[in-house]
């Protein structure tokens, strides 16, 4: 599979590829009332941290029902100042998923914890946020929800990000909310959290000068601010379109040797993966028909060279490793139209048989 920064080269606005995986440039109507935005703030100077971003800070907390959101400059640097902020450091463990991306497992080491892999389940592919929950709670753990690729999703109801002490969220222009850049944002509802996360991101000061601790550089961005503002409003409507049209895939897919996801009413797809008889043919005939198809992730942490010095047994992950080899994402952006999708899983149906 590309790498993450190859497959971003993929999009541009020529994108000739009959299903391409992104779809930027469709994200920006009104794209005046924003420009102009960008323009007056080009000519105030308040480009860090400014007024636009205590702005989006707001709302984004609004949006997904948490006291306090701190805008940061990447999802990873959120996952990095969350664990920092909890006291997370050498001695300690953190237990997480082992078909996350990489980010998840970086911060972890970049704190000086120990990374502990959990295999994920072998139907949904995640963790159950239920029993997690419940096992944080009876033993007095710290929960930190890695949501990059969630904004907007619901367990039981509730949004992701407010279940733990601090949720993590990516703005990467690929996810369900993205910026134009990186940025990334960390929501709590516990206010010694959210001011050791706003000391964190600007160098471990509160006040100008007065440095309590050494900290990061990973305050978000006006501009970014201002894009994400824009895009805000249009999330909820983004994600209802996400959902229909992965429920028009599962419809379009089912009875055949495809295996769709086993998704709650809650999921908003930021991929729609599914497991596909063999997949490295798959993908090369799907892509040269057009349809912008990609595996996330063909490596698993525990085959990971960074993580070596672990010594992750992958024998210990079978679902992990079950997917590196068996799924594929299949296109799914909001903007797709249900003509896209029928046109992806007819071809997909003529590689690998329609029963
Ligand atoms: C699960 C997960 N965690 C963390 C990140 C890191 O986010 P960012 O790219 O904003 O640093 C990503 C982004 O791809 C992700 O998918």
């Amino acid at each position: 599979m590309p790498s993450r920064a190859s497959s971003s080269s993929w999009v541009t606005r020529s994108d000739t590829r009959l299903v391409p995986r992104y779809g930027y440039p469709a994200q920006f109507d009104d794209l005046a009332a924003l420009t102009g935005r960008i323009s007056e703030l080009l000519l105030s100077g308040d480009y860090i941290l400014g007024k636009p971003v205590e702005r989006f800070e707001r709302s984004f907390a609004a949006q997904v029902g948490a006291d306090t959101a701190i805008g940061l400059n990447s999802g990873t640097d959120a996952l990095v100042l969350a664990l920092h902020a909890l006291g997370i450091g050498p001695g300690d463990e953190v237990v997480t998923v082992a078909n996350t991306f990489h980010s998840t497992v970086l911060a972890i080491v970049r704190v000086g914890a120990v990374p502990v892999l959990v295999d994920c389940t072998d139907t949904d592919y995640m963790m159950d946020l239920d029993r997690i929950t419940a096992l944080t709670e009876r033993h007095g753990l710290a929960l930190a929800e890695d949501c990059a690729q969630a904004v907007g999703a619901r367990w039981q109801g509730r949004q992701v990000g407010t279940f733990g002490d601090v949720g993590c969220f990516s703005f990467h222009p690929s996810k369900t909310l993205g910026a134009a850049g990186d940025a990334g944002a960390a929501v709590t509802g516990r206010p010694g959290l959210a001011d050791r996360l706003r000391s964190l991101r600007g160098l471990g000061q509160l006040e100008q000068n007065h440095h309590l601790e050494a900290g990061y550089s990973s305050r978000m961005d006006s501009v970014q601010a201002l894009v994400l503002e824009h895009k805000l409003p249009r999330l909820d409507a983004w994600n209802l379109a996400r959902r229909e049209l992965a429920g028009r895939y599962t419809r379009a897919l089912a009875g055949s040797a495809v295996r769709v996801p086993d998704a709650g009413p809650g999921h908003v797809f930021h991929m729609y993966q599914v497991i596909v008889p063999d997949r490295d043919a798959t993908l090369a005939a799907l892509r040269a028909a057009g349809v912008d198809a990609v595996v996330r992730y063909p490596v698993p942490i525990a085959r990971q060279p960074a993580f070596a010095a672990h010594d992750f047994d992958p024998a210990d992950y079978p679902n992990a490793d079950f997917l590196a080899e068996n799924a594929l994402c299949l296109p799914l952006r909001p903007e797709m139209t249900p003509a896209d999708v029928d046109l992806v899983a007819d071809t997909l149906l003529s590689v690998v048989g329609r029963s």
